[in-house]
């Protein structure tokens, strides 16, 4: 009896101090050991990609969604196609705009010099992600990782899971929360949008014909409209390029939340977070009111995308070159 009884508290014991690699935890503490530099190699080629163009902090954010939205954060995105995969990349939310690809080739190669098959690809990404949002003026967090890579990717998830800038706002809610995030976590989230830029192609329908009767999107300021129709015609310009935070496009700030409540939100999507729900509503008026509770949601709800199903432990691979599976 008293055996069994220690036996069970060293068992308890153990558990406590093993890494949780088993349950599908992720720990910031992951590579301190098995490659203590990662970290300072992912923000080191980071910044230089930034510093060379301000704008990749913010195609690096959004690789780490694109990711996580479709079976969950898995660097599935960043297969190319080959064999039985076909590649994420070619799909509506990507083809022509995720970008940022030959950074997170660059960081991999220098990781797999510094310590190989070790740090995921995945786990490259949600690094990248934060380094990038720190990089512009933005929050920092402490990055949980051991993410593991896929073995396959999902064009058809890639299409279907993602929101769409012209999707309601039911249904842009419904897609987070198929990923567990709230309305909390939508309205946080989309304050990425502070910085980067969006394609003619995505916001087209608001200047010209919104809901099918000819006429602009009403929730769209006016001048600001016409402003945006002289670089984004009715026809062709599709890839011309606007900046998503007129005011200040590369720095991270809640100023996309005081661009949508003088209605110059630019894509539908933005915009609908203050018409369409009153408790999306009363979270822009806050973020737009108060920088550091948006900075704080924004950190909780990074970590909480970030936590969308893992794969970990013996599950999935560390890849070697992010765009292939291992062989
Ligand atoms: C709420 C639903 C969302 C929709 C409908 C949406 C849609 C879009 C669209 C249409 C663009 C412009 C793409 C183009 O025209 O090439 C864009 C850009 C961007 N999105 Fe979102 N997005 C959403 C949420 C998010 C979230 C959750 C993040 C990050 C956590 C994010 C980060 C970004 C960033 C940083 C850019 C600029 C990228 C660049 O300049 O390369 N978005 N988004």
């Amino acid at each position: 009896m008293a055996q069994s009884v220690s036996f069970l508290l060293v068992l308890t014991t153990l558990l406590a101090f093993a890494p949780f690699t088993f349950g599908g935890h992720l720990y910031p503490q992951f590579y301190d050991h098995s490659c203590p530099k990662a970290q300072q190699i992912v923000k080191s080629i980071v910044a230089k990609a930034v510093a060379k163009e301000a704008r990749m902090a913010a195609s690096l954010l959004r690789l780490h969604f694109h990711d996580c939205f479709v079976k969950g954060c898995d660097a599935s995105l960043l297969l190319d196609s080959s064999g039985s995969i076909v590649s994420e990349k070619r799909s509506n939310p990507n083809r022509n705009s995720a970008r940022g690809f030959e950074v997170i080739d660059e960081i991999k190669t220098a990781l797999e010099k510094e310590c190989p098959q070790t740090v995921s690809c995945a786990d490259i990404l949600a690094l990248a992600a934060r380094d990038s949002t720190v990089l512009t003026g933005g929050p920092s967090w402490k990055v949980p990782l051991g993410r593991k890579d896929s073995r396959g990717a999902s064009l058809s998830g890639s299409n279907n899971n993602i929101p769409a800038p012209n999707n309601t706002f039911q249904t842009i809610l419904t897609k987070f929360k198929l990923n567990g995030l709230n309305v909390v976590d939508l309205v946080a989230l989309s304050g990425s949008h502070t910085i980067g830029n969006s394609r003619c192609t995505s916001f087209r329908q608001r200047l010209y014909n919104q809901s099918g009767n000819g006429q602009p999107d009403y929730t769209l300021h006016p001048s600001y409209a016409a402003q945006l129709r002289t670089r984004c015609p009715r026809s062709g310009g599709d890839q011309n390029l606007f900046v998503l935070d007129f005011v200040s496009p590369t720095k991270f700030d809640n100023s996309y939340f005081k661009d949508i409540l003088a209605s110059k939100g630019l894509l539908n999507s933005d915009q609908v977070l203050l018409t369409k729900s009153e408790a999306s509503m009363d979270l822009v008026k806050k973020y737009a009111e108060n920088n550091e509770l948006f900075f704080e949601q924004f950190a909780k709800s990074m970590i909480k995308m970030g936590n969308v199903s893992p794969l970990t432990g013996p599950r999935g691979e560390v890849r070697k070159n992010c765009r292939k599976i291992n062989t």
